[in-house]
């Protein structure tokens, strides 16, 4: 039988209960509903409000109603709606009387806002993890790599040699990042919202303060329409994860251009990668590929919840039981993803000298005679002007910049002098960017050390 029934005339009809319903998904936060819960009914007694006898009742109730969760005999009823209803009810059945004290000053409002936050909470915990398990693996590929040199890229065309270290150390970048945003959400949304009850707070003497402590949150909401009624933190965390996952999606698809015949610079090990059904031959990347397309469906979470939210007036509506599919959907790719990654990151064999062979064309040094002039006293702009003259005439005449006499440079670059026959190793021009944050191997070392050597000890 429905909550409702006696309430409203007509029975609940079955598409009714159907599209009310969100027990297949919601039921997943029975832990934190069981962890609020046990804290409000504490509390509860606390404030003589319920009988401590009560309050022991449901606590060792919800005990029972966890194990019954847990050891998968508990019957999930969708005519019951949600996650709450599904374990109060069961608890009443179990306990009796003391059961329904319980949800005295609490609603499903403030109720499923401190469910989220708490299951958030500890989610986050394993993204996190998982962030610093791929930094791990970038690292350390890395640390092999510090004078592995390959070309680097802008609009997809050969710019100037750098070292694969420097490369893998971008990434690591940008998840530290990702972390600092982690850290920075979980300090914005540590506050609780039970207590807030409906939208208006509660005539009881509830105390707010005791079942923060006791939820390990740093404090309370302090505005209970805010509190039921705010998904922001939710938002804010897909927001992350859609981060997570360009940053990842990002570095697949230089890994799957890495992997194709037409520059065969890296593999993945087998396992991270699935043949054809028909050609024999093939070797695919699909966890990168998948990593692209996951990405496009975490952003439709994040757009999802967004768009759920821009309309809704204060407080609480029930558009917002549909945050929850889509804010698990995030986290779940998001975790899927990281744990995938990881592992594959180590698998990445490099074929070194094939990078090499890419980087060696003279004409990604032409930078590098352009700032040499530049240290001879010719302004940059006009240094640029002669060695795009010079990059010309090379081209025309069909002669390799390396391989052009000094006479010749000359044409282009009367300042020119032997040294420039010399300026055409990739592993100089890497050498010569000894700069915080340039490509030199030095500075690639000297980052692993200082910046990342903590990851390599673990
Ligand atoms: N299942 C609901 C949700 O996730 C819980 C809150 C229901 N509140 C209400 N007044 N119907 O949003």
């Amino acid at each position: 039988m429905s909550m409702w029934a006696g309430q409203f005339d007509a029975a609940p009809n079955e598409l009714v209960a159907e599209m009310g319903s969100s027990i297949h998904y919601d039921k997943r936060l029975y832990k934190h509903d069981i962890l609020g819960s046990k804290a409000h009914a504490r509390m509860l007694a606390r404030q003589h409000i319920i009988p401590e006898s009560d309050a022991t009742a449901i606590v060792d109730g919800l005990d029972q109603v966890q194990r019954e969760i847990e050891q998968g005999h508990f019957e999930w009823k969708p005519i019951l709606e949600d996650v709450h209803m599904n374990i109060e009810k069961r608890l009443t059945d179990i306990i009796g009387a003391p059961g329904a004290r319980l949800h005295s000053g609490r609603s499903r409002n403030d109720q499923v806002a401190t469910d989220l936050r708490l299951y958030l909470r500890d989610e986050v915990d394993f993204i996190r993890q998982r962030i610093v398990n791929v930094q791990t693996s970038l690292v350390t590929l890395a640390k092999d790599h510090t004078s592995t040199i390959l070309p680097g890229f802008t609009h997809l065309q050969h710019a100037q040699p750098i070292v694969l270290a420097h490369y893998l150390l971008a990434y690591s970048e940008m998840f530290e990042r990702d972390l600092g945003r982690i850290k920075d959400w979980k300090a914005r949304m540590n506050y609780l919202p039970l207590g807030s009850g409906a939208l208006a707070g509660t005539t009881l003497p509830l105390d707010r303060e005791f079942v923060a402590k006791e939820l390990g949150f740093a404090g309370v909401c302090t505005n209970s329409l805010d509190a039921v009624s705010d998904r922001d933190f939710a938002i804010e965390l897909v927001s992350l994860c859609s981060i997570v996952m360009m940053h990842l999606s990002r570095l697949s698809e230089d890994i799957i251009f890495w992997m194709s015949q037409e520059t065969a610079w890296v593999q993945l090990g087998n396992e991270f990668c699935t043949g054809s059904s028909l050609m024999p031959q093939k070797k695919n990347p699909d966890m990168c590929e998948l990593t692209r397309g996951k990405t496009a469906r975490v952003f439709g979470d994040l757009t999802t919840v967004l768009t759920i939210m821009k309309g809704i007036p204060l407080a609480y509506n029930r558009d917002m039981q549909e945050d929850k599919e889509p804010i698990f959907d995030a986290i779940d790719t998001v975790k899927l993803v990281l744990a995938v990654y990881a592992p594959m990151i180590a698998t990445m064999r490099v074929d070194k000298e094939r990078m090499y062979q890419a980087a060696s064309d003279p004409a990604l040094m032409a930078t590098d005679l352009a700032e040499w002039l530049v240290e001879q006293g010719v302004p940059f702009r006009d240094a640029h002007h002669r060695v795009r003259d010079l990059v010309t005439y090379s081209k025309t005449n069909s002669i390799s910049l390396d391989r052009l006499t000094l006479d010749q440079i000359k044409i282009s670059v009367p300042e020119a002098n032997e040294e420039c026959l010399n300026l055409w190793k990739p592993e100089q021009s890497v050498a010569k960017r000894n700069i915080v944050g340039g490509t030199a191997p030095e500075q690639a070392i000297f980052q692993i050390r200082t910046k990342w050597g903590h990851l390599l000890e673990q």
